[in-house]
């Protein structure tokens, strides 16, 4: 049994107001749908980050600057499919580099490694399954060569401001001087255009969201009803916030036998599942500042939805 993550389903479904953390999306499951849910043209997310490392890799690398060998450090690699048009570029061009994925699941590396061995097979590429930060303060802080992180597809989205600002800093304590850090950020638009990436009329992002509720059942004998809830979100223009929501469609009683606890839910009772934080690029300017690192460039997409923002630690 997973212990935070029994301990994180009773402390929110205990609480006032009733929460899930979108952490726990990601089982096989809902990995599964957040494919389907970057594939769905409505997420422009996905097709913007792809764009900017597609057409402005060269940039991009010329601003890093570094005039010798050098790691590309991707926390939470997943997939690695916007991240292979930039290592594309580098091979063809001859840079030497080392390229270190990190992701939590064993499974999402085996096949990157493996689907990058094949498509790219002059890559140095050096994986590495576990935890974020034991990892890079051994890889880095232990190597003399300079690195480039990469933190991509707006996961910074998924934290508060304070969160942003503690996770920063916690990549920056990590880093030498003069290393960077490339941040996949989605821009403030218009909500129109933001509403319709989480409120999809597909209906996938609901699918993820009580996915959730399969996900404890699953693993906690629970007996959520799915059909007994319903999925809502809303984009807050003024401060740049999704909040996503699985609503109670009815008074119900849940049981989750493995944890010998059950949770009542009143009609209409909302459950907050995720935050998708949305920038200004000066918002994301004094992000940086205040975690030590200082804005090196933005690069945008043609339609400036979303920027790959680099950052130096100085
Ligand atoms: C993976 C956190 C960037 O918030 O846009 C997609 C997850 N949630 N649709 C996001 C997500 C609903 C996604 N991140």
């Amino acid at each position: 049994m997973n212990k935070q993550f029994a301990k994180d389903i009773i402390e929110g479904l205990s609480s006032e107001r009733k929460t899930l953390s979108s952490k726990y999306f990601y089982d096989d499951a809902g990995s599964r749908i957040f494919q389907e849910i970057m594939n769905m043209p409505d997420y422009y997310l996905t097709n913007s980050e792809f764009e900017i490392l597609s057409l402005q890799a060269k940039q991009i690398i010329e601003a890093v600057n570094y005039n010798q060998p050098f790691n590309i450090i991707e926390l939470g690699a997943g997939d690695g499919f916007k991240t292979f048009k930039l290592l594309e570029y580098l091979v063809n061009n001859h840079i030497d580099f080392h390229y270190v994925p990190i992701d939590i699941s064993q499974g999402a590396m085996d096949e990157l490694t493996k689907k990058l061995k094949s498509k790219l097979p002059k890559l140095s590429i050096h994986p590495k399954v576990g935890d974020y930060f034991e990892i890079l303060s051994k890889e880095n802080v232990q190597t003399k060569i300079p690195s480039l992180l990469l933190f991509l597809g707006s996961n910074i989205g998924n934290y508060t401001k304070k969160e942003a600002k503690n996770l920063l800093q916690l990549f920056n304590n990590n880093m030498k001087k003069g290393d960077s850090l490339l941040l996949g950020v989605d821009l403030k638009k218009n909500p129109i255009t933001i509403q319709n990436a989480y409120f999809d009329k597909h209906g996938i992002t609901k699918r993820f969201n009580i996915n959730l509720l399969l996900r404890i059942n699953r693993e906690f004998d629970g007996d959520f009803k799915v059909d007994d809830f319903d999925f809502y979100c809303h984009y807050n223009p003024v401060n740049g916030e999704v909040h996503s929501y699985i609503i109670s469609l009815r008074d119900q009683k849940v049981v989750l036998n493995k944890l010998g606890k059950s949770f009542d839910f009143a009609y209409d009772e909302l459950i907050w599942t995720e935050l998708s934080k949305k920038y200004s690029l000066e918002e994301i300017d004094n992000l940086a500042r205040e975690s030590g690192f200082k804005t090196v460039n933005h690069f945008l997409d043609c339609k400036h939805y979303f920027t790959d923002t680099l950052l130096v630690k100085h």
